[in-house]
């Protein structure tokens, strides 16, 4: 019972919020699913510091943050401000510390978390779309729009994964079909880390996986 993840309260987000901020669908909870199936590892981690890059509605980290409890700091960045202010109010509606920052990626810290997370969540816009679809004057456009196969904003966190993760660090990544994960496989070896499949679910059109990386121990 005590290794459930509980869906946060959303009921403090409007439809409005909804028109500038994911709603949370499929793909969020699979990625619930998946750490759920996770806490008993995630746990035997000792984690000290989780992020969650792309927190939109704030659902996900606030569910595991949850779960996991206080001995944990919890982070989350969004590029739309509109979420990372929805992302507060989840957090503090369902009486869980976690600082927001709205920024892309981890930019402005960057220097600052290097060898640092040992929990790492990223649902991102994995839709294959035209780049023109990636309107930085849409929040919502922001938060699905992929670009060629959906990697372009998932191809600009990888390089940053050996830099940023603790020795023990875990990264979690949500994917579809079309985002090739035996490249992605690949990406990642290349710097030393290696991924599996841990859930995967057929979600109308889409095939979503969620995707988990270790740093190969040499
Ligand atoms: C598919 S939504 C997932 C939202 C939430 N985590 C969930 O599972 O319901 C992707 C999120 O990533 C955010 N995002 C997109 N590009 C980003 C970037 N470069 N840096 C930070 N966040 C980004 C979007 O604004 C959106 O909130």
């Amino acid at each position: 019972m005590m290794d459930k993840i509980e869906t946060p309260d959303l009921s403090h987000i409007s439809s409005s919020d909804y028109e500038n901020v994911y709603e949370p669908a499929e793909d969020s909870f699979l990625m619930l699913d998946a750490l759920e199936s996770e806490i008993p590892y995630i746990k035997a981690i000792k984690p000290t510091i989780c992020l969650e890059i792309g927190s939109g509605s704030g659902i996900v980290l606030t569910g595991l943050a949850k779960c996991l409890g206080s001995g944990c700091a919890y982070f989350s960045v969004d590029i739309n401000s509109h979420a990372a202010q929805v992302t507060r109010k989840t957090a503090s509606r369902n009486c869980v510390s976690l600082e927001v920052v709205n920024c892309d990626l981890v930019g402005p810290f960057l220097s600052r978390i290097q060898n640092e997370i040992d929990v790492l969540v990223f649902n991102p816009p994995y839709v294959p779309t035209d780049e023109s679809e990636i309107d930085p004057k849409s929040p919502i456009a922001l938060s699905w729009a992929g670009g060629l196969r959906g990697r372009k904003v998932m191809d600009r966190l990888f390089p940053l994964i050996p830099q940023i993760m603790s020795p023990n660090g875990t990264f979690y990544l949500l994917i579809v079909k079309e985002n090739d994960e035996d490249d992605i496989f690949k990406v990642m070896k290349s710097y030393k880390w290696h991924g599996s499949v841990i859930m995967e679910r057929k979600a109308g059109r889409e095939y979503l996986k969620v995707l988990k990386f270790k740093h190969v121990q040499m």
